[in-house]
């Protein structure tokens, strides 16, 4: 029988008012892990209630206090790294090796969260006028509600809640629907360090009925939220009406550029890892190649040879190199792009097809698949796919290239492979992307840089690094006046 998981409101654990609850499944077996609370508004206004409730004693606790939970609960996480990431690969299928990174990227987070709060850095500034003394400080929004995808289940939440937390916001965490669980150690485990009733509240449920109420409820003030572009879009112009902080990380359709001086071998492999690592599920998967026309053969052979390679399968079993696509809606979408490719024009070079085979019957496996003949403009090398597929796309020169790779809606990641510093640089300057990589695939962020890109990819913020507390935090100016005169600025300086 499968185990019952409930909310976290104000320090409780509690069904849905409802009653109802929604089946977890593993996507590699058709097991069911759980059951969760299928919430509704009535249960985001318990959060979000809870959260106001508990927002005063929160700011008035000690940014170093605060963040000492933090390190705290790094150190926690990481003792539990490998049963939880043992649950992420369980419930979302990436392999043990990739869901251990995403459970690391949290400790990393944690532990880079935790110093803010002995820093919170403000300004202090000279006044124009005599006796007087000018400052800036950073002052928590209020409430945070925090909407997170599933293929990052434990890194990408952390991003938005630990920056909330250590800068004195209170939040409401609805993780996605596939994957709960994550969502619900994440608050086990602030419990558990003694994070203070309230202080983070646990929705779970689906977009249309605990997501959109947390957009729409006005006790929440800052949005979050990280997923599919037509969601974020929806919420961006809710939000706007609203007049709430809204911060969004959405798609990528991101590029390798390889050049006829590249290390073939090594850009291959980085391509395979880049194109089918979380079974291509992630923002920063590589699904574009654009590559030199000199070289273009000799690379599809090398990542057509290790797609084919590659063992699929339980991502919890030794020796599987790629899990499943993450539920029957997401192979359908994958499948329908191989009739969108073919029909304009693309060749399929290796997979294209649901993968079948022992062990893979009750899972979404898809083959890693290599699309070649790709024009820039056709569909598979603009859109999305969000799956095991990587288009190429042949092109003479590194200008041609690089305007290749700028001409998509997205702007998350690029890469270039090329043995001259000279087009290193000119890439570095050129690709018009929030992250950008030399000789490295797309994909590898690390958690003390800023995460964002441009265009379709977000709406100019950044996620971690130095800019993590810029959408949990606005500006208070502060000016005290000694002087013991009515000292008029602009006026009297003259
Ligand atoms: C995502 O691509 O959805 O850069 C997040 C990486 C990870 C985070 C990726 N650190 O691969």
């Amino acid at each position: 029988m499968s185990q019952t998981f409930h909310n976290s409101i104000g320090g409780r654990w509690v069904p849905a008012r409802s009653g109802r609850t929604f089946k977890n499944l593993n996507p590699a077996t058709g097991e069911v892990l759980g059951e969760f609370p299928e919430s509704g508004p009535e249960d985001v206004a318990a959060a979000v209630d809870a959260a106001r409730g508990a927002l005063r004693s929160w700011q008035l606790t000690p940014a170093p206090k605060r963040g000492e939970l933090l390190y705290k609960l790094g150190a926690l996480i990481a003792s539990q790294k490998e049963d939880l990431a043992r649950a992420a690969t369980r419930e979302m299928g990436k392999i043990l090796i990739e869901t251990r990174g995403d459970v690391q990227e949290g400790v990393d987070m944690a532990y880079l969260a935790a110093g803010e709060g002995r820093r919170l850095y403000g300004v202090t500034t000279p006044s124009e006028m005599p006796n007087k003394w000018a400052m800036s400080v950073r002052v928590p929004i209020g409430v945070v509600g925090v909407i997170t995808a599933w293929n990052f289940p434990f890194a990408v939440p952390t991003w938005k809640i630990f920056p909330a937390l250590v800068a004195g916001n209170t939040v409401v965490f609805k993780p996605s629907e596939e994957t709960p669980e994550m969502g619900w150690h994440l608050a086990r485990l602030l419990e558990e360090v003694g994070l203070p009733p309230g202080v983070l509240n646990v929705v779970q449920g689906n977009g249309p009925n605990v997501g959109w109420p947390i957009v729409q409820h006005p006790g929440v003030d800052v949005l979050s939220f990280t997923g599919s572009n037509a969601v974020g879009t929806r919420i961006a112009t809710e939000g706007a009406r609203l007049g709430k902080r809204v911060s969004l990380e959405m798609g990528g359709k991101n590029g390798v550029i390889v050049m006829d001086d590249a290390d073939l071998s090594l850009a291959a492999n980085a391509v395979a890892w880049g194109a089918f690592g979380t079974t291509g599920q992630r923002c920063t998967a590589t699904s574009r190649v654009i590559v030199h026309e000199r070289v273009h053969d000799e690379l599809v052979r090398l990542v057509v040879q290790r797609a084919q390679a590659l063992k699929l399968g339980n991502g919890l079993d030794a020796g599987v190199e790629m899990g499943p696509l993450v539920n029957a809606k997401q192979l359908e979408r994958v499948s329908g792009y191989m009739k969108v490719g073919v029909d304009e024009g693309a060749k399929v070079s290796a997979g294209g097809a649901r993968a079948a085979g022992e062990g893979l019957e009750h899972g979404f496996f898809f083959q890693p698949t290599v699309l070649t003949d790709v024009q820039p403009g056709m569909r598979v090398a603009q859109e999305e796919i969000f799956g095991p597929v990587v288009s190429f796309v042949r092109v003479k020169s590194l200008e041609e290239a690089i305007a290749v790779n700028n001409a998509t809606p997205f702007g998350l990641s690029s890469s270039i492979f090329t043995g001259s510093v000279n087009a290193a640089f000119t890439a570095m300057r050129d690709l018009a992307t929030g992250i950008v990589y030399v000789n490295h695939g797309t994909t590898g962020a690390e958690t003390h840089l800023p995460f964002g890109g441009t265009r379709g990819t977000g709406n100019g913020h950044r996620e971690a690094g130095h800019t993590m507390l810029d959408a949990f935090t606005e500006w208070k100016s502060v000016y005290v006046d000694f002087s013991g005169k009515v000292q008029r600025a602009q006026i009297d300086n003259n």
